[in-house]
């Protein structure tokens, strides 16, 4: 399937540059990505891999704001942090830079002025929502409220992330400004519009001509094709961000989706402004030139304007829209570049049954990670790979993360390279032996060997990485019982002949393991292959051979792939986990809802409300929630149902006094009519308590006011 394309451009979505990497991030889309291009690699597929940090946008200046830091300061503390974490993690990308580079800035405001000079944009006078008491615009995060498509009430002011829609802000329902809490008001300001309605018969067939794209991914585009594309405001009035190139453009900037994904196309000139420098500096001394010669195409061109070169995006998602019919948009305007082949987003990976979320603290940060479990990168990368969230949203918990090392990979993988070294030292002083003879089974073995390059390769390039994965371990499962079938250790006493072919099979299925797992394991293949004294430089290909370690080959000592993780290490994940989930809750209890709109006395008179005592109480049959209640209030006695039964008992509140809504219209409840309201005073826990006099001698009926 790759036949039709010369070389390889892979992106990994760029992330805000506002808080450290964690496992949702790397399941998502890294890992993936990394595991594909690895493949790519190893198959000798010229193939660039691209990423950086995506400095711009309001989550950023959002952050600098709570932590009282300038935005730079942010972006530079985890632009260096996300940087390291990935490359300690073994993500090998070609390079990973930032969208506050200089290259990006330029390149960004080329792009926009080439779109805006061939007049693609719309310009218009818009009202958009401004914070008064702020002083500024209001655009994407720095504005929630309800969504128009699901009545999600906290979605932002570009996008849903319950629904996936992708939102104006001027689309949501009571808005309410981020910075201030204040209802925002609407002023005029004029913004270049990417014309999206137009463009969507060439969008629409652009995605239809992508039929093959995962499914998720096809359907979301369709549903925002169905619902008819809007045009969409590419500059923002804010002062963080690629500065608008072009007249009465003061005080605005880039979108951040505008500038973000040409950040691919900036780190890719980046990467090769690099190397040129690196050779010039090389060069330089012996005066030769090697600068680009003028008609010939810049290389870093080839990569994003070939048609021989094939566009993949790894991206989570909530990108989906943005990298599907956005930044293809953008691309389709400019006109010489190629657009995105594939866009395989992954689902969302939960954390011990809850959404990982940064705000909350709930998340395995890999910085943290990498701290705590030493060397043990790969563990984490066959966990999250094996449990990725391709088609639907998973789980990743920590007992599960124990299993699959203990009783996977130490048990199966780990078990059968060791195995097969220890014997090899034992019989043969490490030398490999010869085969000798091979049995009718053995030939059947060697036959479904060189069948998994081929096979694993199918499920690498339809994205299908945890089937490639399983069947990464098949082979070592084969291994295994091949050995458990023929046991060597008890044939040495009665056919020495017999075990040489036994070990040396074992041998060639241990390198061909250590070629194929290098996309998924890349550390666990380095360590295997150093035990094997294994020629580095192996290729994908070499691994449908059965013949990679020669007779008489001599391999370096057996150390151990993989160690057991005990039950204490994941406890004690699990108490950090559980810890912070309880600082957060008590954080939580200081932060209460901003005040509602103002009201007159007049509204408030309206409400009568008055002094009552309960004389009855019991439960609703069939309702957790409900109590029906009997209540004096002074004027009668009348019936209320209220949800209070998770927090009182029946029999501990007759004869409280409560405060009740008595002119509420009588509704039904559970086929109870219920004729008015009991205060209640609700905590940050949700738990509810009555709101009573505190005097003994306030007779029912007394008002409230
Ligand atoms: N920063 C975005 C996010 O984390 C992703 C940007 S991808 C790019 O959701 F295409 F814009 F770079
Ligand atoms: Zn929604």
């Amino acid at each position: 399937m790759n036949l039709k394309f010369k070389r390889h451009t892979v992106t990994a979505a760029l992330p805000y540059a506002n808080g450290p990497v964690h496992i949702g991030h790397l399941a998502g889309c890294y890992l993936p990505a990394d595991i594909y291009v690895r493949y790519l690699r190893s198959k000798g597929e010229d193939v660039k891999f691209i990423c950086g940090s995506d400095e711009h946008g309001v989550p950023i200046t959002i952050k600098a704001k709570k932590e009282g830091i300038t935005p730079q300061q942010v972006v530079d503390k985890y632009h260096k942090m996300m940087g390291d974490a990935f490359k300690e993690f073994g993500v090998s990308f070609d390079i990973y830079s930032r969208t506050s580079s200089k290259t990006h800035h330029e390149t960004a405001s080329e792009f926009f002025k080439k779109l805006y000079d061939k007049k693609v944009f719309i310009e218009e006078v818009t009202e958009q929502y401004f914070d008064e008491k702020a002083n500024q615009f209001l655009a994407d995060r720095y504005i929630v409220g309800t969504c128009p498509k699901c009545g999600n009430e906290n979605a932002y002011g570009d996008q849903c992330e319950k629904c996936g829609s992708t939102l104006n802000a001027t689309d949501l329902i009571n808005p309410k400004s981020t910075l201030s809490g204040e209802k925002p008001v609407l002023r005029n300001t004029k913004n270049w519009f990417l014309p999206l309605d137009k463009m969507q018969p060439q969008i629409e067939a652009y995605i239809d001509s992508h039929k093959e794209w995962k499914s998720n991914v096809h359907g979301q585009c369709k549903s925002w094709l169905n619902a008819g594309l809007q045009p969409r405001a590419m500059t923002r009035d804010l002062d963080w961000g690629v500065k608008v190139p072009v007249e009465g453009a003061e005080g605005k900037v880039l979108y951040v989706w505008f500038d973000a994904p040409i950040g691919y196309i900036s780190a890719t000139k980046e990467l090769f402004e690099n190397q040129e420098a690196s050779i010039k500096n090389q060069e330089g001394e012996r005066g030769e030139k090697v600068t680009t010669k003028s008609g010939v195409i810049p290389e870093w061109e080839k990569y994003w304007k070939d048609k021989e070169t094939k566009l993949v995006h790894f991206i989570g998602k909530d990108n989906i829209v943005f990298h599907c019919i956005i930044f293809p948009a953008m691309l389709m305007a400019e006109g010489s570049y190629i657009l995105p082949e594939n866009v395989p987003a992954n689902e969302f990976l939960n954390l011990e049954g809850d959404k990982i979320s940064t705000s909350r603290n709930w998340a395995v940060w890999l910085h943290e990670y990498l701290l705590e479990f030493k060397d043990k990168q790969d563990v984490l990368r066959y966990t999250l790979c094996a449990n990725a969230p391709e088609t639907k949203d998973n789980d990743f918990t920590w007992k599960d993360f124990q299993a699959k090392n203990n009783n996977e990979l130490v048990a199966i993988l780990g078990n059968f390279i060791n195995r097969t070294l220890v014997l090899t030292h034992k019989y043969y002083d490490g030398k490999v032996p010869v085969a000798a003879e091979y049995t009718k089974n053995d030939i059947l073995l060697l036959e479904e060997i060189s069948k998994f390059p081929s096979r694993i390769a199918a499920s690498i390039e339809q994205y299908r990485f945890r089937e490639a994965l399983s069947e990464l371990m098949n082979l070592a499962r084969m291994g295994n019982k091949y050995l458990a079938d023929n046991e060597p250790w008890i044939l040495i006493k009665t056919d020495e002949k017999r075990v040489q072919t036994i070990m040396n099979l074992s041998l060639q299925i241990s390198a061909n393991l250590a070629v194929l797992m290098e996309p998924f394991l890349p550390f666990t293949s380095v360590k295997l292959s150093n035990m094997l004294n294994l020629n580095s430089g192996l290729k994908w290909n070499d691994a449908t051979r059965t013949d990679l370690l020669l007779a008489g080959h001599q391999i370096n000592t057996a150390g151990l792939l993989f160690e057991k993780v005990e039950d204490e290490t994941i406890i004690a994940q699990v108490q950090k986990l559980e810890d912070s989930k309880k600082m957060n809750e008590e954080s939580n209890i200081a932060s209460v809802e901003p005040s509602k709109a103002e009201t007159s006395f007049d509204d408030f008179s309206k409400m009568d409300i008055r002094t009552g005592t309960i004389l009855e109480a019991e439960r609703v049959p069939k309702t957790d929630k409900l109590l029906k209640l009997l209540i004096d209030t002074g004027i009668d006695k009348r019936t209320v149902v209220s949800g209070i039964a998770g927090y009182y008992k029946p029999e501990e509140i007759i004869g409280q006094q409560v405060c009740i809504l008595v002119n509420l219209a009588p509704r039904k409840i559970k086929g109870i009519e219920s004729q008015g309201m009991i205060l209640m005073a609700e905590n940050n826990k949700g738990e509810l308590s009555f709101v009573a006099p505190t005097k003994e001698n306030m007779n029912n009926g007394g008002a409230v006011k």
